[in-house]
This record gives structure tokens, sequence and C-alpha cells, in this order.
């Protein structure tokens, strides 16, 4: 092997096999709530697995639940075993486990911090955390602000001696545009915008990335990337799930805010933006701000005609009988909560005039799929008498699950004369690359760690998409009754008058 193959395959493994990060302690707020056991415990022992974990690291959770450090490590173990257990261990749990602690305050009350002060640097004297510190609120969103507040005040946001302070905060990010703009200030009254890390984990998703690498890595789609060639673009998150006791912060949130204000905008951003210099956090953000700031304001007095909701009523999901919304647990009986939206967006700069985004999103639709479609103009002409039976091309990137790209073409059906038909050619991202892919946690907290904000949200960009959504929700929160639609239907009539008014129509994923 030449010298040069040599240094090309030591620079691939090094960029497969990221530098390891620095020792930390990460403070978790809410550590009593489902985040925690579900997702990020999970992705931390993941993490431990595959020895990507820094040799001095710990994690601290805070609530107001009593527990002593070792009820707190038998309920996290619980909860591993009982979602994945052909996942566990039990030797890295061993080792794992005992970089896990409880401290039972109340995050409104300033001797919480001060007590957390002291065993913070306990930790860096006994477990070698080396005075780095993450602070990660995954409370209810109502404490973010007195939190932020009291480590302030507790001189826990300065960073000393070289070391690192973080911030972390969970979905939702405010309820509209004011309260994000006031969380915003709030905030940043205490930490600096780069110590900050706004979670959305569809970025931790690696075929959401893989719509970057799809874009930006091939020189063939860029010159069709635009009004020229595009028609419109369909993007779905669906889901067969109801809200799975989550009724009371449900009927606060609604489709809207719960998944089109960051997952869907991520998405649209992702797709339309323009590529960056560098995949970089400043000019990766930057370019998704520039998509958001171009969406065409929607109009409040006339929002029925660019967006629909709706909730779902009783109905059949995978042939099993479900309840209606207005029936599950937590939920008010003439709640006007929509668990379905779909708007039609455009984007006012050269290269996406005047093609609509239409983006949907749906809670006991038939199936869990996310997809961004895009389809293309049709052929000037045709000069085959049978080909009617022929759609114009579609790129499908599948998000979820069945991971991949395809794109449909027309292609001649086999036989005499000459008939063309529709077939896909698809990439299965599962089958193209002999790896496991690791869950969006695993990546955003190895990337917090690391210090790289790329894949997380800037004020300005949650502000941005706020923005856009605004008069939707002013004019939803006006209006009367929420149209129903059957559980295991896609979603209701008005969504489908939605695009036909446009002479065009929903994909079936
Ligand atoms: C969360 C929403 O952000 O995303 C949930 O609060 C939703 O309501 C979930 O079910 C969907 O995530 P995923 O990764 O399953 O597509």
């Amino acid at each position: 092997m030449s010298v040069r193959e040599d240094l090309r395959d030591a620079l691939a493994d090094e960029r497969r096999v990221p530098r390891p990060p620095e020792p930390a302690a990460m403070v978790i707020f809410g550590a009593s709530g489902d985040l925690t056991a579900r997702k990020l415990v999970p992705a931390l022992y993941d993490l431990a697995a595959a020895r990507r974990l820094p040799m001095g690291f710990a994690v601290v959770g805070v609530s107001r639940t009593k527990m002593s450090h070792e009820q707190f490590r038998e309920r996290l173990r619980g909860s591993l075993e009982r979602h994945r257990p052909q996942n566990f261990s039990e030797e890295v749990w061993e080792s794992f486990s005992r970089s896990l602690f409880y401290l039972p305050g109340d995050s409104r009350r300033p001797e919480t911090y001060e007590e957390l002060r002291d065993f913070l640097k306990r930790l860096d004297a006994e477990r070698g955390t080396g005075g780095n510190r993450i602070f990660y609120l995954a409370s209810s969103p109502s404490l973010f602000a007195p939190t932020v507040g009291r480590l302030g005040e507790a001189g826990l946001s300065r960073e000393e001696d070289g070391s690192y302070v973080r911030l972390v905060v969970e979905k939702p990010f405010g309820r509209d545009l004011e309260s994000a703009r006031r969380l915003n200030a709030d905030l940043l009254r205490h930490f600096r915008e780069d110590q900050i890390y706004r979670i959305d984990h569809y970025l931790g998703k690696e075929t959401v990335q893989n719509i970057l690498a799809l874009r930006f890595a091939n020189g063939i789609f860029e010159p069709v990337w635009n009004q020229h060639y595009v028609d419109h673009v369909q993007i779905t998150v669906a889901e067969d799930i109801g809200i799975e006791g989550r009724g009371a912060f449900y009927e606060e949130a609604g489709a809207l805010r719960d998944i089109v204000q960051n997952h869907m905008m991520q998405l649209l951003c992702l797709t339309a933006m323009e590529p960056p210099v560098a995949f970089d956090a400043e000019p990766v953000r930057d370019e998704k701000v520039k998509v958001l700031s171009a969406v065409r304001p929607l109009p409040e007095e006339r929002v029925e005609e660019v967006a629909v909701r709706g909730q779902y009523g009783r109905g059949w999901i995978w042939g099993e009988e479900v309840r209606g919304y207005r029936e599950e647990e937590g939920v008010s009986p003439d709640s006007t909560t929509e668990t379905y939206a779909a708007l039609k967006l455009y984007i006012d700069n050269w290269r996406w005039a005047g093609v609509p985004f239409y983006v949907r999103t749906g809670k006991r639709l038939p199936k869990k799929v996310t997809e961004i479609a895009i389809r293309f103009k049709p052929t000037p002409h045709t000069p085959f008498a049978r080909a009617a039976g022929t759609e114009p091309n579609v790129l499908v990137i599948r998000i979820q699950p069945e991971e991949g790209v395809s794109l449909r073409i027309g292609a001649k059906i086999p036989g005499a004369g000459f008939e063309v038909g529709s077939v896909n050619m698809d990439l299965l991202y599962g089958t193209a690359f002999l790896e496991e892919v690791p869950e969006a946690y695993q990546r955003l907290l190895l990337d917090l760690m690391l210090g790289d904000a790329t894949l997380f949200i800037r004020a300005d960009e949650a502000e941005a998409a706020w923005s856009i959504l605004d008069p939707v929700l002013r004019a939803w929160s006006e209006a009367g009754d929420v149209p129903a639609y059957p559980a295991g239907s896609w979603g209701p009539a008005e969504a489908e008058e939605l695009l036909r008014r446009d002479g065009r129509r929903w994909r079936r994923p």
C-alpha cells in the first residue's frame, strides 16, 4: 500500500471515529420524566456500549421526586430492560450505572442549586468530570425560564478556567412567536447563544441528514432542484399512534405546535435550502433561516384557503377499533385541538418561486411514515400513444420506516407494441450500508458533548418558524369546530380539497 493510500485510510478512519468528547457532567432537570428513561439514558447507555463516552463522565438527575442514587439507577435499568431487552448487557450496565447520580430538589428553589454546585465539585474530584457542565432542560416547559434564571444567579452558567457550560433545551420551544421570543430573551440573559443547544430530534435521524448528502454530494440533482423542473413538493409526517396517554400535554399543543413548527419546518428547510459553504453550524443554520424567512406569510383572514386541520374520531387501526380523540384520557369532550394539520406554503425566492410545498401531519392515520416527495414536471410531449398510466417523475426521500430513496420513472412494459408504465428505482438505506443506524438522540448527545451545534436550532431559526405559523394559530384559536376524520383514514376531506383545487392529489405513501 502506498503512503498516499495509507494516509487516505487513516483520514477516513478519523472521519468515521470522531475525537472523543472531553470529560463532563450532564445535569438533567426533570429526570423522573419519560424523556430521561425512554430517550436520554438509553442513548447514553448505547454511547457507553460503543465506548464513545469520555472517561470522566457523570449524569446527575434532578427533580422533585424523592429518590436515592440507587433507586434512580434501578428505575432506569428497569426501563432499559423493558424497552430494549435485546440490547441490554449486564457488563455495560455495571460500569455505566456507576456514572448515574440523583439529586432530589425543586428547580425553583435556590437551595437546589447550592447543593448542585457542591455535588458537581465533588464529581469533578471523584469522577474526573473536569469542570465541564451540560444542563439539560427536560422538565415541564413552564420551568425552563425559572431554572435558567436560578442557574445564572448561582453562577453555574459561567465558564471558568477553560471549562465549558452548555444548556440544552427540549421542545416545545415556546408556544407561539411571542413566547419563543420571551424564552430566548430569558435564556440569553444568562447564557450566550453559542452555549445554547435547542433540540429537534429529527435532525439526529440519519435519513434526515441524508437529505443534505443526496442533494449536495451528487451532481445530478442540483440542476433540476428548482422551479424549472419541480412541479410541487409534498412532505408527510404520518403516525398511526394516538396521543399515548399524553392528553394533558397534547391538549395544549396540537399537531401544528407538536410537529409542524419543528420537525416539518426542518424537513422543509433541508429540502429547500441553498448549499451551505461548509457543513458547519453557522453556514448551515444561516441557509435554513433564509428559507424560513422566504416563506410567503399566510393570510390570517383567509387561512382556510391554505391550511386545513382535523381531529380523529373513532375508527380502526390495523384491524383494531380505537377511541376518538375526545374520548382519550385528559382530553376535554368538546376539545377543538387539532390532531391533523395540512398547509400549502410558497417559498418566494429564485429557486422556488411558484412551487407549492404541501405539508401534512396527523395522528391515527393508516400507518407511520415520514417522507418527502419531489414531484417533477411532466415531459412536454409524449410520443407514445399508450402512456396514459404513467406519472411524471417523483423522487421520494423516505425518512422512516424502510429508510431510503426511490425514483419513480416511466419504463417500457415488456411485450409487443410500446406501452409505458411507472416503476420505482429504489435505494434501501438498510441494505446499502451494513451498519446499524444509531438512534437520533445518540448522535445529538455526542455532538453536544463535542460542541458541534450544526444539528441544533438557533434562536432566530426557532423564531422564524413560529412567524410562519402564528397567523394559523391565531385563526384556529378563534374558529369554531374542527373537521373530524375517522381514525385509520388519511385525514379530513378538506385536506383532499386543498390539493384538488390546484389540480393535484396527495400521494398514498
Ligand atoms: C415528538 C412529538 O416530537 O415526535 C410526538 O411530540 C411524536 O407527538 C414524535 O409522536 C414523533 O417522532 P418520531 O421520531 O417517532 O417520528
